[in-house]
């Protein structure tokens, strides 16, 4: 139902007691799961909370999440939160409605099965797991590891920069504009992460420019890494876009790989360690391929590393919080709600509600499995990836990935905790994408 602004019955929030301007924000960032849990006891699933410096309702179940992120009337936008989060990463997730869905349909070739496929052999190539003498150190970080295999991931595969010259300078930029997302302080000073990222899209965009004009001049067609069949996809289209939308695509793919993809395996690693049993499963399974580097379609046989990566995804998911801000009234539950109403769902909640999963705090990949799928009971209630128009486009690219990188991994190691580390400290930050606080060091035993 749609309503307008001059509709006399809009809904005026309850103002729920907190402290000023910051509201709930540290109450949220330090225990975001019980925060939660406690705010559910008093008010339900669906509340106004003051987190993140404004009034968010939180839809924190199935239905509400449904109405929010499917959005079947156009009335919630991604841009408004994302332009003030993202800063200079901006692409789809600043679109919204006939735009974005028309730069999606565009993005279609770049993420089918004929371009995953490339990508997958491309992947192959460039993990190169036993580089860099991580190994030889007495406990390295998997997390390190893990965001050395990822950058070069981003700078071959999405890139096609595994040759260039200038491939770890324009990395290193790429990941100053990532960073710049958990940035507390959203202004320019000296050295702060905020400048780094403003200079780094200015250097961005100049060698962006020159290599599309390269690859224009060259000829593009024979390429097969993600820049390029960007290129050659916008240009059949016969629509008419500039290059700025070409960049900013990219640079906003590699930004959102490479931090969700390095907390989703090192996730899947934290519990690799923590269930001994679980590791020796998939590298059975995997060794059982009998491929030294698994094709496309290899990958899909190892569904007991699928199980794996869900339930690391369900347990701790990389984007803790997806928001919408209403461009226009509507009407929800009775109840109407003016324009500009902000909207917060937090996918770790749902991932845990106990009439929907059975013991929800225990590792227990198998309910991912054919005759549980517990997932499935609604669209809504495992969605690490969200959900409706801004769902992650690269979502099987992650999949691909972490069973890649686990493959790889655990056919030539076997990992074990480290002595004495305690593992129950692992957190994420509740912000930006998530990044752990603790960089999992882990023993490493050569098979
Ligand atoms: C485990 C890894 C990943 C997770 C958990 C993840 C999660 C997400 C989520 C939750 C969103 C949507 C946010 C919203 O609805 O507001 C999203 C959007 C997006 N993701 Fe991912 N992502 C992952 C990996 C990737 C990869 C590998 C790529 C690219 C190769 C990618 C590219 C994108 C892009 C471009 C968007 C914006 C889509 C749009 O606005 O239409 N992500 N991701």
């Amino acid at each position: 139902m749609q309503v307008t602004e001059a509709n006399s019955e809009v809904y005026v929030p309850p103002v729920k007691k907190s402290l000023p301007v910051v509201g709930d924000s540290w109450a949220l960032f330090k225990h975001p799961h019980q925060y939660l849990l406690k705010q559910e006891k008093t008010y339900g699933r669906v509340f106004f909370s003051n987190v993140f410096f404004m009034n968010s309702l939180f839809m924190l179940e199935p239905d509400a999440v449904q109405f929010m992120l499917r959005n079947k009337d156009d009335i919630f936008a991604a841009a408004p939160v994302y332009n003030k989060l993202l800063g200079k990463l901006r692409s789809l997730t600043s679109m919204d409605f006939a735009p974005h869905r028309l730069h999606r349909r565009l993005l279609k070739p770049v993420f089918n099965r004929a371009a995953l496929i490339g990508y997958v052999d491309q992947m192959n190539a460039s993990m190169h797991v036993d580089a860099g003498g991580w190994e030889a150190e007495p406990n390295p970080s998997f997390y390190t590891l893990a965001e050395d295999v990822s950058r070069n991931i981003g700078a071959s595969v999405f890139m096609g920069l595994e040759d260039h010259p200038d491939k770890d300078k324009v990395t290193q930029a790429m990941m100053a504009l990532s960073d710049s997302a958990s940035s507390i302080i959203r202004y320019p000073l000296p050295g702060n992460r905020w400048n780094k990222a403003l200079k780094s899209h200015g250097y961005l965009q100049f060698f962006f420019q020159n290599l599309l004009n390269q690859y224009r001049h060259q000829g593009s067609q024979d390429r097969k890494d993600m820049l390029s069949v960007m290129l050659q996809s916008f240009e059949e289209s016969g629509e008419a876009f500039t290059d700025t939308e070409i960049i900013d695509h990219i640079k906003l793919i590699v930004g959102a790989a490479h931090d969700t993809s390095v907390s989703a395996t090192t996730t899947m690693m934290y519990f690799m360690i923590r269930y001994p049993e679980w590791q020796e499963r998939l590298r059975e399974q995997m060794l059982a391929l009998d491929q030294a580097s698994p094709d496309y379609a290899a990958l899909d046989k190892l569904d007991l590393t699928r199980y794996v990566f869900q339930e690391a995804l369900r347990i701790l998911p990389p984007i803790q919080s997806i928001h919408r801000t209403a461009v226009k009234s509507f009407k929800f539950r009775g109840q109407i709600y003016p324009e500009g109403t902000e909207l917060c769902t937090v996918p770790q909640f749902l991932h845990h509600l106990p009439e929907f999963w059975t013991e929800p705090y225990q590792f227990d990949p198998m309910r991912f499995a054919p005759g549980r799928e517990e997932h499935k009971q609604h669209s809504c209630l495992w969605f690490p990836f969200s959900a409706g128009a801004h769902t992650c486009i690269g979502l099987q690219i992650a999949e691909m990935f972490s069973k890649l990188l686990m493959f790889h991994l655990l056919t030539r190691y076997r990992f074990k905790a480290v002595p004495g580390h305690d593992l129950s400290g692992y957190k994420k930050e509740f912000y930006g994408f998530g990044r752990f606080k603790n960089r999992l060091p882990v023993v490493i035993e050569k098979l």
